[in-house]
């Protein structure tokens, strides 16, 4: 059972939470783990998940807003079902990474931070997701997506809108 009462997460997550705050010397330690789980979870980081971490830590909502807003990988509104993330640093800049950024905005029909219509895709444009050997590179939800070209990412939208794709973000 969970430390705190009426918590919006899951039984699962809460207990996990429960553990998390007493592995570091420090409780605040958690909270960028923490904020990666809820968002997971609950597909944001909403006002009440704000309220529950700030009190699982024991530090003021503000500490956690402070923190939610320095992390670009941290949303505060849902994505779409599918997040894609375009990298366009270096390496990803040298071999195309900005060509499939501006397709993929004409192609679904959004810029960066944005949601389709339908809710099926968000669009972001990041720093290094770490698959630099294989650039240009992108990321959808937790799937890796390596020597893209426009017409690859095509097909790849088309399989995702068939849901053969990853559905947690
Ligand atoms: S620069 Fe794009 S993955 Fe590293």
């Amino acid at each position: 059972m969970s430390t705190i009462a009426n918590t919006i997460f899951s039984p699962e997550l809460a207990a996990r939470f429960d553990h998390l705050v007493t592995i570091y010397p420090l409780r605040r330690s958690a909270l960028v783990p923490m904020l990666l789980y809820a968002q997971d979870e609950i597909g944001y980081i909403s006002d009440a998940v704000v309220s529950e971490i700030a009190k699982r830590i024991e530090i003021y909502e503000l500490d956690v807003r402070n923190v939610l807003s320095y992390y670009s990988m941290l949303r505060t509104v849902p994505a779409g079902k599918y997040n894609v993330q375009v990298c366009t640093n270096i390496s990803c800049m040298l071999r195309g990474g900005y060509e499939l950024l501006d397709h993929c905005k004409h192609k679904l029909g959004i810029g960066h931070k944005e949601v389709t219509a339908d809710g099926m895709f968000s669009l972001e444009e990041v720093e290094c997701i770490g698959a630099c050997c294989w650039a240009p590179a992108i990321q959808i939800n937790y799937d890796f997506h390596d020597e893209l070209t426009p017409d690859k990412a095509d097909v790849l939208f088309e399989m995702y809108r068939a849901g053969q794709g990853k559905d947690v973000k």
